[in-house]
């Protein structure tokens, strides 16, 4: 029988009615048997300051070993002003450093984003994906996922209304299943395990 996958999933947007949120919940019901998909909470983690990498916070740790521990990484974003939120990207920096301890280097990763307008969130999809260019995360290519409209899509229970919609998430997250277990294969998560152990002894 296949390993169980342990997706972390950050959600670009606090907001307690949080369409993003929605459908990120939508995609646990969505998912393969074999894989679970954990939200990790972006709120409380206290703004990235160089200064602090020598005593980290504790919500830093917290943060960076859930990521870690994790198989791969689904981001999934509202857009604001055309690009990520600053909660988002926050998380993102924090769980890069200190330099040579990034706890994204290798894993599988997978962007959604989500937008009540008509544009699905296009921009801040693609300048996440600028990120892990640099955080060297293999990024799941197709299928894209920009989901536009979405008040039209799903209900206050958080549940899809659209079929076509729930189609498309299905497929999404089958993708990624398939695309997360290349890398399963090819020893990535060996690299990522040796550098949690320079990342907890520090
Ligand atoms: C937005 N919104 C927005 N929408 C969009 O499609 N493109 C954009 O550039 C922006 N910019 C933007 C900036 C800021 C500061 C806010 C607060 C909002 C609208 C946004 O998509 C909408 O509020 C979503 O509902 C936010 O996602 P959640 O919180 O529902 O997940």
């Amino acid at each position: 029988m296949e390993k169980q996958i342990r997706v972390v999933a950050l959600v670009g947007s606090l907001r307690r009615e949080s369409y993003t949120r929605r459908v990120v919940n939508a995609l646990k019901d969505l998912a393969p048997e074999g894989m679970v998909i954990e939200i990790a909470p972006l709120g409380a983690i206290p703004l990235y300051n160089e200064d602090d990498d020598s005593d980290p916070p504790l919500a830093w740790r917290a943060f960076r070993n859930q990521v870690h521990s994790g198989d791969a990484v689904l981001f999934a974003t509202p857009e604001y002003n055309r690009s990520i939120p600053g909660v988002l990207k926050n998380a993102i920096d924090v769980g890069s450093r200190p330099g040579g301890a990034s706890v994204w280097s290798g894993k599988p990763a997978a962007v959604l984003s989500v937008s009540p307008g008509s544009l699905g969130g296009f921009g801040a999809n693609h300048h996440i994906r600028q990120c892990l260019t640099f955080l060297d995360m293999p990024v799941m290519q197709q299928p894209e996922a920009y989901l536009a409209r979405v008040a039209s899509v799903i209900d206050a229970g958080g549940r899809i209304t659209s079929s076509e919609t729930v189609e498309f998430l299905r497929r999404f997250v089958t993708a990624f299943e398939k695309w997360i277990r290349r890398f399963e294969k090819d020893g990535y998560k060996e690299s990522t395990a040796a550098r949690a152990v320079s990342i907890q002894s520090k």
